[in-house]
């Protein structure tokens, strides 16, 4: 019996709203990556690029709190197992941390203090992710918020700045999901997006691996990436993906990849790029 074995592919994102013009950042970061089995691996290494670049909101570049405080939240998800962060601060790359409390913990998620915590203790050091592009920010937002200790409107002013990076895996046939935020700007203290939620901005199961982008707290209320995750397979994964993402009056992404096929869709800018082999 003939079998064909469909090609590995990792596919990535560089947030809603981030512009097309990134996409040869981004491919040049998937050339980067050296191929290795584990498809959690192949996810991870390029939201840790990311990460470390401050063109992205998420590790080094995160946007700022209204408090001024940088939390991010991140998570990691295969087939077998799930790990995330919630307002983790002053670590370099929360996605490896989530990655730790899949693998070394005994929970699947940390946050805040405790987060931290875990962090010192897995050897992550202190590390300030603020640039100088988070602090005009701050500025900014100061400045506006002069005469008031929360914005009228504050709920509706929540628009995404170049949100969240993520990436899909499909690795000899498994599939890992990656992500990692730094928030919705402006945002409170303690604020949880969709990110770090299994089901909401990150899911991977037996039939592939989705994750979303955007403003978190309409992403959370859907269960976006679980009800997507659940269609795979009743019609082609590209028309599961834009019917779901079409639903939605805010800025929402998704990247998503299945058994034979990949889909990126966005009713916003998404800066995205895709690597086989
Ligand atoms: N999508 C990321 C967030 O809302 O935090």
């Amino acid at each position: 019996m003939a079998f064909t074995r469909m090609k590995n592919q990792i596919v990535i994102h560089g947030g809603a709203n981030s512009p097309s013009t990134l996409n040869p950042k981004l491919r040049e970061i998937l050339s980067q990556i050296d191929p290795e089995k584990d498809a959690l691996t192949m996810a991870i290494k390029p939201v840790v690029k990311m990460e470390d670049d401050p063109t992205f909101n998420a590790g080094t570049g995160s946007v700022p709190r209204i408090d001024g405080t940088i939390q991010m939240d991140a998570a990691v998800m295969s087939g077998d197992g799930f790990g995330s962060v919630i307002c983790i601060e002053n670590v370099k790359n929360p996605v490896l941390v989530a990655r730790d409390v899949r693998e070394k913990s005994p929970h699947i998620i940390l946050s805040g203090d405790g987060s931290v915590e875990f962090a010192r203790k897995m050897g992550y050091g202190y590390y300030n992710p603020e640039t100088e592009k988070s602090s005009n920010m701050m500025k900014q937002l100061k400045e506006s918020l002069k005469n008031n200790t929360l914005p009228e409107g504050f709920r509706f002013m929540i628009k995404s700045s170049d949100d969240t990076v993520g990436a899909v895996a499909r690795i000899n046939g498994k599939f890992a999901a990656a992500v990692s935020t730094g928030g919705s700007f402006p945002m409170l203290r303690g604020r949880v997006g969709d990110s770090p939620l299994i089901g909401a901005g990150i899911f991977v199961g037996k039939k592939g691996a989705v994750v979303a982008t955007g403003i978190g707290e309409e992403i959370m209320k859907n269960l976006l990436s679980f009800r997507i995750y659940e269609s795979i397979g009743t019609e082609s994964l590209s028309s599961i993906v834009q019917r779901e993402v079409d639903k939605f009056k805010v800025s929402v992404g998704i990247i998503a990849i299945s058994e034979n096929e990949y889909s990126v869709y966005a009713n916003t800018d998404m800066a995205n790029a895709m690597v086989e082999y």
